[in-house]
């Protein structure tokens, strides 16, 4: 039967004995998937793991920080903290299709690692020591969803999945492959990671740079991240965090509405809100939250966010929608 004391001790020894004597590597997307599998390796290898967290500026406000501090603090773990959001912006110039964000926003998350590697592999150098694996937060449900094993047909390729470039020099280690995301959550309560990084809602790593619809640019991000945390701030005001699963706020980039505010024409855009109920993401309800919340984060939004003059809710189960815009 299952236990999460069962899964973490038999990952801790799958782990063992699949790395070995050997350095592993982390990449912490600030989420739950990334965190649980990095204190699991952790707990198996202890100091031959290094966690790197990139910083592709396509966090949303306040995430570097929450890293940097709260699960460094409850892990003890190693941390390395690369600032590549240039990199990824100038990779992601002139980019508007969702599929073509996610390949690039892969494959430049496996090179700043390779780099990150190198770094490492350098810094343990005196000892001979070698970094030969890469650790991923995949889950089941991401499994099924981009064909793999299966054969079923391929939804949208997960970055961390199909999007993959074929020159990886990584083994992967996935001890999350057979979870779905409450069991991970309560893995993560059995290894005593924080409340709030356990119950934390699900954030997809290509962040902001799928909810933005239309190209990436600086200013757009800038304008998603202020509503992001508008609308995260007054769900949790609401104390609606264990009921919505997860809330998207997407930025339609290239519609404009005419408003009015004040004395004058507005010509701004829309943000969408995607409030959504479900067990597992594969499928998922819109959540009937109520009127109220919506309308404090509407006001606030158009009051504080320039160039937003509308907030509209989307009201699309899944199927046939699908939870991200993108
Ligand atoms: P969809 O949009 O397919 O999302 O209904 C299902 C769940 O997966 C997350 N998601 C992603 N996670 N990389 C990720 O790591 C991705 O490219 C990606 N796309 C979607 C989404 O937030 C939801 O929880």
């Amino acid at each position: 039967t299952w236990t999460t004391t069962s899964v973490v001790e038999e990952q801790v020894a799958a782990i063992r004995e699949q790395v070995g004597s050997k350095r592993a590597i982390c990449g912490l997307s600030g989420g739950v998937d990334s965190a649980v599998a990095a204190a699991l390796v952790q707990k198996a290898i202890g100091d031959q793991l290094t966690c790197v967290y990139v910083d592709h500026g396509l966090m949303r406000k306040g995430e570097t920080e929450q890293v940097e501090k709260d699960f460094v603090a409850a892990t003890g773990v190693q941390l390395k903290v690369v600032d590549a959001a240039e990199r990824f912006l100038n990779a992601l110039k002139g980019v508007s299709d969702p599929e073509q964000k996610r390949k690039i926003i892969g494959r430049e998350f496996i090179r700043v690692f390779e780099q990150a590697q190198a770094e490492l592999v350098a810094e343990a150098g005196a000892e001979g020591e070698e970094v030969a694996f890469l650790v991923q937060g995949t889950l089941y449900p991401d499994i099924v969803e981009s064909g793999g094993g299966t054969g079923t047909a391929n939804i949208k390729s997960h970055h961390n999945v199909g999007g993959l470039p074929d020159d990886i020099e990584f083994e992967l280690v996935e001890p999350l492959r057979k979870l779905f995301k409450d069991e991970v959550r309560m893995v993560g309560s059995e290894l005593g990671l924080p409340e709030e990084i356990v119950h934390r809602q699900p954030f997809p790593g290509p962040g902001l740079g799928i909810r933005i619809v239309g190209e990436v640019t600086q200013e757009r991000l800038d304008l998603l991240r202020e509503a992001d945390a508008i609308a995260r701030e007054e769900l949790t005001a609401a104390g609606l965090d264990r009921e919505i699963w997860q809330c998207p706020v997407v930025l339609l980039a290239d519609v404009r509405s005419v408003g009015v505010q004040g004395d004058g024409r507005t010509y701004g855009h829309p943000i969408v809100l995607r409030p959504v109920s479900s067990e597992d993401a594969m499928t998922a309800d819109w959540t009937r939250m109520p009127y109220e919340a919506l309308a404090r984060i509407s006001t606030r939004i158009t009051n504080e966010v320039a160039d937003v003059n509308r907030v509209v809710l989307d009201v699309t189960s899944k199927p046939p929608g699908t939870i991200e815009w993108e």
